[in-house]
């Protein structure tokens, strides 16, 4: 089949590449002419693995190409998607549609055979049926139908995400939409992965439930954690002692600084707004979003409080900047909320992030870059992991006690054990990490000890 993606971000990149390995033929548009120029050189614009060698055979074998066009890519595709970004409106929190409808025009303009526009952006309920409403009334006389099509796939993990997922969601209201779908995913098909034909609003809306779920759970052992922290548990092992539960399940239930990145945060939002405006409130998601908020704040207080209530000149080293491993998107880290607030306060930061440092540059100043763990522990009073790089996982604890001034290990992401680091000298503080019988059987709420580090 041919196919035009339009959007050659992480989502419309990643799943034109997959859809040509897949043996469509695919040309991928960007209005970004220096990402496309990049790309027509060979230059992956993101950091994403495998994503360099997938593109670079499927461009050799002739299936892959990519434009600023949409005139050129248009003709004889029988479906054209839809990958744009869709941000959280500034001000309102609803998401921006502008990209959305600024793509359905163009695709009015330059419609001439017969097409499927597919949705793959994550779009409010209705967008949809509006963005068929919109290229009817320009175009009348097109042959067009529309289907949504929400993609699932997760940053770091985005090819095998796409190949192997654990189902296709497409909602369409015509047998022509649906059968060129079902042959798009054919490959997928003979894999036995389910695909879910639903409505418009209900694929739509699947999308952001199924965010905002994964938010939740998220959100919800971050709380367990500092309650392990407050009466001397273990969040590892309550996590474990849940998840072997099959209905609760054992993923989306590490403790951390809170979740980032694209998506959960504006996707939680924008569920929040779609449904107060239609009367519906999702207390649960609203309380999740103000939850998750504080929390990435309240991580930089906590630093600041077990470092003795000030941290005026002191060198702090943080390992891992981008919202999490294998990607270097610094949207909603958690270390955007962090940083800033230790500098703030004084600190010196010296930082490294094996992808991530030239986008987190543009936008966190005053930071001492690194080249490395060791480089940014030199000197330093503390040490912060704030994002779990696999570079991260096997460090020499003991050179790193010798490099650094101060003995504070804070490990955001609860990578090592507390025994361990504390054999080296450093004092460690994970999170959701309790001393057992640190505190008395039934805590008196009088005398209830504060949430801080474990
Ligand atoms: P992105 O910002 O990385 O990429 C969007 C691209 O679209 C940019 O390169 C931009 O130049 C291009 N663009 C905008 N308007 C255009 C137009 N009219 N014509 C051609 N190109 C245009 O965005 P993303 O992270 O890929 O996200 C895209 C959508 O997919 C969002 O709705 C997002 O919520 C959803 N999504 C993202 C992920 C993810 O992991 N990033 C996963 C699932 C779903
Ligand atoms: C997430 C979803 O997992 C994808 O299914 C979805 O397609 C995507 O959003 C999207 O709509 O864009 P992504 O944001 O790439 O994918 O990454 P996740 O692995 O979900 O992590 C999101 C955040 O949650 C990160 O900050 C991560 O550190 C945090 N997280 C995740 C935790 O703190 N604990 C966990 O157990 C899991």
């Amino acid at each position: 089949m041919r196919i035009t993606m339009i959007g050659a971000g992480y989502v419309g990149l990643v799943s034109g590449a997959c859809f040509s390995d897949f043996g469509h033929e695919v040309v991928i548009v960007d209005t970004n002419e220096d990402r496309v120029k990049g790309l027509e050189r060979g230059e992956i614009p993101i950091y994403e693995p495998g994503l360099d060698e997938l593109v670079a055979r499927n461009r050799e074998e002739g299936r892959l190409s990519f434009t600023t066009s949409l005139a050129a890519a248009m003709p004889r595709s029988e479906a054209v998607f839809i990958a744009v970004g869709t941000p959280a409106r500034r001000g309102d929190g609803f998401a921006d549609l502008t990209y959305v409808y600024g793509a359905a025009e163009e695709i009015a303009r330059t419609l001439s055979d017969p097409c499927i526009v597919v949705c793959k952006s994550t779009v409010p309920i209705g967008t949809n049926r509006e963005v068929l409403r919109r290229i009817r009334a320009a175009r009348p006389d097109a042959t067009i139908d529309v289907a949504s099509n929400p993609e699932f796939l997760r940053e770091g993990s985005a090819i095998g995400d796409f190949k192997r997922p654990d189902r296709v969601v497409v909602g369409a209201e015509s047998d022509r939409a649906r059968d060129v779908m079902r042959k798009l995913y054919r490959p997928l098909s003979l894999n036995e992965t389910p695909i879910l034909f639903t409505g418009l609003e209900t694929a739509e809306l699947i999308k952001y439930a199924a965010n905002a779920f994964l938010a939740t759970k998220i959100t919800f052992i971050n709380e367990i954690a500092d309650l392990c922290e407050a009466v001397g548990a273990n969040v590892q092992e309550v996590a474990r002692g849940i998840g072997l539960d099959r209905r609760i399940g054992p993923k989306f239930l590490h403790a951390g600084p809170g979740y980032g990145g694209s998506c959960f945060p504006k996707d939680t939002l924008a569920l929040v707004h779609t449904a107060r405006a239609a009367g519906a409130p999702t207390r649960i998601v609203e309380t999740v979003v103000a939850v998750n908020e504080a929390r990435k704040k309240a991580m930089a207080e906590r630093i600041v409080e077990e470092l003795g209530g000030s941290v005026a000149g002191k060198a702090i080293a943080v390992l891992g900047v981008t919202f999490k491993p294998n990607t270097d998107d610094m949207r909603d880290a958690p270390s955007l909320a962090i940083l800033p607030a230790l500098a703030a306060a004084g600190a010196r930061i010296r930082a490294h992030d094996p992808e991530g440092m030239e986008e987190a540059a543009k936008l966190i100043g005053g930071v001492e870059w690194c080249d490395g763990p060791y480089h940014a522990a030199e000197g330093s009073d503390a040490l912060v992991i704030i994002t779990e790089w696999d570079a991260y996982r096997a460090l020499d604890i003991t050179r790193l006690r010798r490099l650094m001034q101060g003995t504070a290990f804070f490990d955001l992401r609860n990578i090592y054990k507390s025994a361990e680091v504390e054999a080296c000298g450093f004092r460690h503080f994970g999170v959701g990490l309790g001393r057992p019988g640190g505190v008395a059987a039934v805590p008196d709420p009088a005398a209830a000890p504060r949430a801080g580090f474990g």
